[in-house]
C-alpha cells in the first residue's frame, strides 16, 4: 500500500488528512511523527521538521503545499535526489491578480486618500490620476506573475513584464535578462514582485534597481520578503523618490514587533495572505500528481535545483 506523510507547520492538519485519504482511498495518509515506523512513499508539506527527512530514506516525490519551494531547496536534510513538485497555481493565481489589482487601483484611485476624507466628514474631489501616468512593470512571468500582468493589462494600464527566458503575452510587453530588466525598471511606476527567491533573485528589490523607477513610483512585494533591502525601502520613501508600498511578505515572519514597517504609514501591509494554499485545489492537484507519477507518467511542477524554481 502507498503510504504519504502529511506535515505542514500550522492549521488543522486533520481536517486535510482526511479530506487527502478521501482521495486516495487505496493509500495510507497519516501526520508525520517521528515515533512511528518509517517507510512512506511520499511526502505533502510546509515547513516540515528537518527530521522528517532524516526519518522518512524511501521517498519517491516531495510534494510542496505552496507555488514557492525557497525554503525547502535550503533545508540541509532534503534528499537530493528525491523529485521535490511544487503547487502549480491550484487557485492561487485567481487571487494574486486579484491582491495586486486592488493594491494598484488603491493607489492610483487614491481611496485611501478618500476613506480618510469621508471619515473626516469632508466631501473633497481630488484632480483625477491618469492611468497612462501609471506604467505597471511585474517582475516574474510565471503561473501566477502572468495571470497577474493580464489582470492589470484588462484595466488599460500599460504592463511591462520581466522573466529569465523570453516570453510572449498579448498585450504585455516582454522583457528579459539583466538588460531587460534595466528597460522595465525605467519604464515603471509601479514595480510588482513576483519572483521565486533564488540566489540570482535575492535582494533585487535594491536602491539601485528601485532608483531607476520613475519618480513617486509604488511598489508591490508579494513574492517573498527577502526580495527586498527593507532599509533601502524606507529611506527611498523617506527621500521621496518612492510614494509608498504594499508589501505581503517580509525578510522576518510574523513581522517582529518594534519593525518600523509597522509605523510607517506609507506601507500598506499584510501577513502573507495574497495567495493562500486552498485545501480542495491543492490536495486534488497533488492527488492527481501522485496517481500518476505511481503509473510512472510524467507529471509537471518538478523543481529545477540548479535553477531555484
Ligand atoms: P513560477 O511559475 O515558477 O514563475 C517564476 C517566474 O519568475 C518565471 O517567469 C521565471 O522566468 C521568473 N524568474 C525566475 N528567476 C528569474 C530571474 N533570475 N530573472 C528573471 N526572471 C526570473 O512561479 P509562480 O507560481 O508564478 O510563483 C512565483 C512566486 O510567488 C513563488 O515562488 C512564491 O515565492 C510567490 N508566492 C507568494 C504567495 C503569497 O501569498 N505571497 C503565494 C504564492 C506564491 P521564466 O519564465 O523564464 O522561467
Ligand atoms: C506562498 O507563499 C506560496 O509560495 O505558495
Amino acid at each position: 500500500m502507498t503510504r504519504i506523510v502529511f506535515s505542514a507547520a500550522s492549521g488543522d492538519l486533520t481536517v486535510w488528512i482526511r479530506e487527502l485519504q478521501a482521495l486516495m482511498p487505496d493509500a495510507e495518509v497519516t501526520a508525520f511523527d517521528a515515533r512511528a515506523q518509517s517507510g512512506a512513499d511520499y511526502a505533502v508539506v510546509w515547513a516540515p521538521p528537518q527530521e522528517l527527512f532524516e526519518h522518512e530514506r524511501h521517498l519517491r516525490a516531495i510534494f510542496c503545499l505552496g507555488a514557492g519551494v525557497d525554503a525547502l531547496l535550503a533545508m540541509p536534510k532534503r534528499p537530493r535526489a528525491v523529485p521535490l513538485v511544487r503547487l502549480g497555481d491550484a487557485g492561487m493565481s485567481v487571487q494574486m491578480a486579484e491582491y495586486v489589482c486592488h493594491a494598484v487601483l488603491r493607489f492610483t484611485r487614491e481611496f485611501e486618500r478618500y476613506e480618510a476624507d469621508m471619515r473626516a466628514g469632508q466631501w473633497q474631489l481630488r484632480k483625477p490620476l491618469l492611468r497612462e501616468h501609471f506604467p505597471i512593470g511585474v517582475l516574474g512571468l510565471g503561473v501566477i506573475g502572468a495571470r497577474v500582468a493580464r489582470a492589470l493589462s484588462s484595466f488599460e494600464f500599460a504592463v511591462h513584464g520581466w522573466s529569465r527566458t523570453e516570453h510572449s503575452l498579448e498585450g504585455i510587453t516582454c522583457h528579459h535578462g539583466a538588460d531587460g530588466l534595466e528597460k522595465l525598471l525605467r519604464a515603471t511606476r509601479i514595480l510588482v514582485c513576483v519572483l521565486p527567491l533564488t540566489p540570482d533573485t535575492e535582494s533585487i528589490l535594491c536602491r539601485s534597481n528601485l532608483e531607476k523607477l520613475m519618480p513617486g513610483a509604488y511598489l508591490i512585494n508579494v513574492a517573498r520578503g527577502a526580495h527586498l533591502v527593507e532599509d533601502d525601502l524606507l529611506a527611498l520613501l523617506l527621500e521621496g523618490h518612492l510614494a509608498g508600498a504594499c508589501l505581503d511578505v517580509f525578510r522576518e515572519e510574523p513581522l517582529p514587533a518594534g519593525h518600523a514597517f509597522w509605523s510607517e504609514t506609507r506601507i500598506t501591509m499584510t501577513p502573507h495572505i495574497a495567495a493562500r494554499t486552498l485545501r480542495a485545489n491543492s490536495l486534488a492537484q497533488i492527488a492527481g500528481k501522485i496517481r500518476d507519477h505511481q503509473a510512472g507518467k510524467p507529471i509537471d511542477g518538478i523543481v529545477d535545483p540548479a535553477r531555484g524554481y
